[in-house]
């Protein structure tokens, strides 16, 4: 049932929140809630909805616990309870969302990752998609438009989004790379068009922003947080967009201090040591540039530190672990919650040197393999994230 504390109750009486509405029963129709949904932005949602359980990853989840055998089967069936976003990573993957929508508790947020950018993944191979540069307009009409028109379908459901993981960050510090060049300008029309379209109010937005040791650098601080708030500037600054995303599929720690990566030649320069550093320092900036500064955090594979060689390795790190998880305890003045983005188990890119999409990043010494191609099951790394579950699973 849905639990309703004071906080709650004082929350309805001041119409501060849009849902549950004027009841506290459970929806009695296919998604969420029996009214329509309005989530006040400028305030945090999680502290009134919990990250839901998605039926997708559940079914991964529940394959992958078939093919295991006492306590750790039995952890890895856990896993399925835990709050993880969904991934739209294709037009045809759009599929995939409304048959996870027919079980969700009206307290229950359903997260779902906007990633299909034309020329995506420009600085890097493993993930690069469907669309080539240019395809705009195929992202605008069938891929934008198309979850426009299911997010207004379920009027009655909460939906938080985490826009389109790695493109804006790229535009900073990868322009030297002539794909990310060539990518740029549909990066920020089609963020800037995903902002506009999906501005509903049953919907709250989060926009990528990389992580502490990727815009947490000094010379990157301001440009990251002027490329962010310019393309939400462009798209009329919209109501829905409470933020940014940061560690998505990442491994960083929250709060680790000294920082993982303290003694490297080159840390000392960083002064984002942590996520949680990361946001005091790039929050502030993004609010000087007129952009709300509030972050949701992916803790969903940094139970464990010390498994990269070097801070910006991001391909399937060894000796990795499930992490915090979802929560809005949080104790931080920016960060909103803590949630899982990456489902774990699902790869991050092929070890196979000779696959289209392998990059020498899932070649490194740290990374795990062997991995399958981005994005589908690896049975052996989710065994491995239970393992190092911390907290334990
Ligand atoms: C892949 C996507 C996948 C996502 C979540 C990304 O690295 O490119 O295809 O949906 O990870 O696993």
């Amino acid at each position: 049932m849905v639990r309703i504390t004071s906080a709650t109750l004082v929350a309805f009486a001041a119409g501060a929140i849009g849902a549950p509405q004027g009841t506290i029963t459970r929806r009695q129709s296919p998604g969420g809630c029996d009214a329509a949904v309005k989530l006040d932005a400028s305030t945090n949602v999680w502290d009134n909805y919990k990250l839901h359980a998605n039926s997708y990853y559940r079914s991964e989840v529940e394959a992958a616990a078939a093919q295991m055998s006492g306590a750790a089967a039995e952890a890895a069936l856990r896993v399925a309870d835990i709050g993880t976003f969904l991934w739209a990573d294709t037009i045809a993957n759009i599929d995939r969302i409304e048959p996870a929508l027919q079980d969700v508790p009206c307290d229950e947020i359903f997260g779902l990752v906007v990633y299909d950018l034309p020329g995506r993944d420009c600085a890097a191979k493993a993930s690069n998609g469907e669309l080539p540069v240019g395809a705009i307009d195929r992202y605008k009409s069938e891929y934008i438009d198309a979850l426009a028109t299911l997010l207004k379908k379920y009027p009655n459901q909460a939906f938080a989004l985490v826009i389109e993981p790695d493109s804006l960050p790229n535009l900073v510090t990868n322009m030297d790379l002539q794909t990310c060049q060539d990518s740029a300008a549909g990066y920020r029309e089609g963020v800037a068009y995903a902002f506009e379209k999906l501005n509903l109010p049953n919907v709250v937005m989060y926009v990528d922003a990389g992580h502490g040791g990727w815009l947490g650098w000094p010379d990157n601080l301001q440009p990251g947080a002027q490329e962010l708030a310019n393309v939400y500037k462009a798209a009329g600054s919209p109501s829905q967009v409470r933020g940014i995303a940061i560690n998505v599929s990442g491994w960083n720690q929250w709060d680790m201090v000294p920082g993982e990566f303290a003694n490297d030649p080159d840390g000392q320069w960083n002064k984002a040591e942590n996520e949680k550093k990361y946001l005091e320092l790039f929050s502030p900036l993004l609010e000087q540039n007129g952009m709300p500064g509030n972050a949701i955090v992916d803790t969903g594979r940094n139970g464990q530190s010390g498994g990269r060689l070097e801070w910006g390795d991001w391909c399937n790190v060894v000796d990795a672990g499930f992490g915090a998880r979802p929560t809005s305890d949080v104790n931080s003045q920016w960060a909103d919650a803590f949630v899982w983005v990456k489902p774990g188990g699902e790869s991050d890119g092929t070890s196979d040197s000779s696959a289209v999409r392998y990059d020498s990043f899932c070649g490194r010494p740290d990374a795990f393999k062997p991995s399958p191609e981005a994005g589908t099951w690896n049975q052996a790394y989710f065994e491995m994230l239970i393992e190092n579950a911390n907290p334990a699973i």
